[in-house]
């Protein structure tokens, strides 16, 4: 099937989601995500960040789709037509999302051991507002003990459902949840009990923020002070690679290798995460090199590019697409308006 996003064509297997689509062909087409997560079965469709437009159906009914559509629970037709980055619907959809996730969300980023790595931070990096109209009171929560590994900040969940999730198909027991409906939902455990089974620690690597945070962390260094290294070990409870990240010689955390989508590759134990904190039980495999793009990487970005052309035909050297569609710079809008003033007007010099 053949499908086309933000005018970049690409063929893909009967499916296949709009937001797997996009991740195919990478860059600035793909929609941000907070709740989908691909290792997860049934995640996705929570938390609406990764709203497109269907501006046509299919071949077979070209009809546009009147509302926006979660990317990540919606299915690739052929001939399907979507814009994501560059229609201004979807942009203004992404700010509005944007404004409801911190309705409630606290200003906690200088405090948050998530922050410099935290999804929603980087949502609101590029499209949350300097300022908040919300003037009512911010929900509160009674803090609750879950356990000796995982510290909880109800107040900063986004209830995307993730840490439920891997607990529900990661390990036996699930003894938390979201409890109460609405306004009142809240991920809590049943009578407080602790969160205790070997691949529990996975709920701090799938939470998009800060809400569940690594209590053997906790409050240890900001992120962007640790250097990431792909580790290994002989491990017999999970596969045994992770990413140490270092101060100096001193492992100071331990997680899940991340995508450039901030998903983790494969789960890893709680024995790998929490006890395994000396540099001699691991084999150090080098610095991480991929990742997404995020506060901690700024100008440190290594993304997977893609290979130079060659036309062998005519032994001419095409360059790369993307490199191509930048000097001919198609995607700049040249209506462009700051502060309501045409970007090219003589007002703004
Ligand atoms: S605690 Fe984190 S992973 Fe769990 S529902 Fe809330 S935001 Fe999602
Ligand atoms: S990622 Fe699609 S709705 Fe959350």
């Amino acid at each position: 099937m053949k499908v086309t996003i933000d005018g970049q064509a690409i063929e893909v297997e009967p499916g296949t989601t709009i937001l797997q689509a996009a991740r195919m062909i990478g860059g600035e087409v793909v929609p941000p995500a907070m709740c989908y997560h691909s290792k997860l079965k049934g995640s996705g469709g929570k938390c609406r960040c990764c709203l497109v437009e269907v501006a046509k159906g299919s071949e077979a009914d070209p009809r546009p789709m009147p509302k926006l559509m979660a990317s990540c629970v919606t299915g690739c037709q052929d001939g399907m037509e979507i814009n994501s980055k560059s229609s201004p619907r979807v942009q203004e959809a992404r700010k509005s999302v944007t404004e409801f996730l911190l309705i409630n969300h606290p200003l906690d980023c200088p405090v948050c051991d998530q922050a410099g790595e935290c999804d929603l931070q980087n949502l609101s990096f590029e499209h949350g507002k300097s300022e908040s109209r919300f003037i009512e009171e911010k929900r509160t929560f009674e803090p609750e003990d879950i356990g000796p590994n995982i510290q909880l900040h109800m107040n900063r969940c986004i209830l995307c459902y993730r840490c439920v999730m891997v607990a529900d198909q990661l390990t036996d027991n699930r003894v938390h949840g979201v409890m109460d409906r609405g306004d009142h939902s809240n991920i809590s455990t049943c009578i407080s009990k602790a969160i205790d089974n070997e691949f529990s620690g996975n709920m701090i690597d799938v939470c998009p923020v800060g809400a569940l945070t690594d209590k053997t962390f906790r409050f240890k260094s900001r992120v962007w002070f640790n250097k990431p290294y792909d580790a290994h070990r002989d491990c017999p409870t999970c596969s045994g690679k992770t990413t140490v990240w270092m101060f100096g010689n001193e492992i100071q955390r331990v997680t899940g290798r991340k995508d450039e989508f901030h998903e983790v590759e494969e789960f890893i134990c709680n024995g790998c995460r929490f006890d395994h904190k000396d540099v001699n039980d691991w084999v150090i495999e080098g610095p991480r090199a991929f990742e997404k793009d995020s506060v901690i990487n700024q100008n440190n970005y290594v993304k997977k590019l893609e290979t130079v052309v060659i036309n062998t035909e005519e032994t001419i050297l095409l360059g790369r697409e993307v490199d191509r569609k930048k000097i001919s710079m198609a995607e700049i809008d040249y209506n462009e308006k700051i502060d309501g003033n045409p970007v090219n007007s003589t007002k703004n010099g």
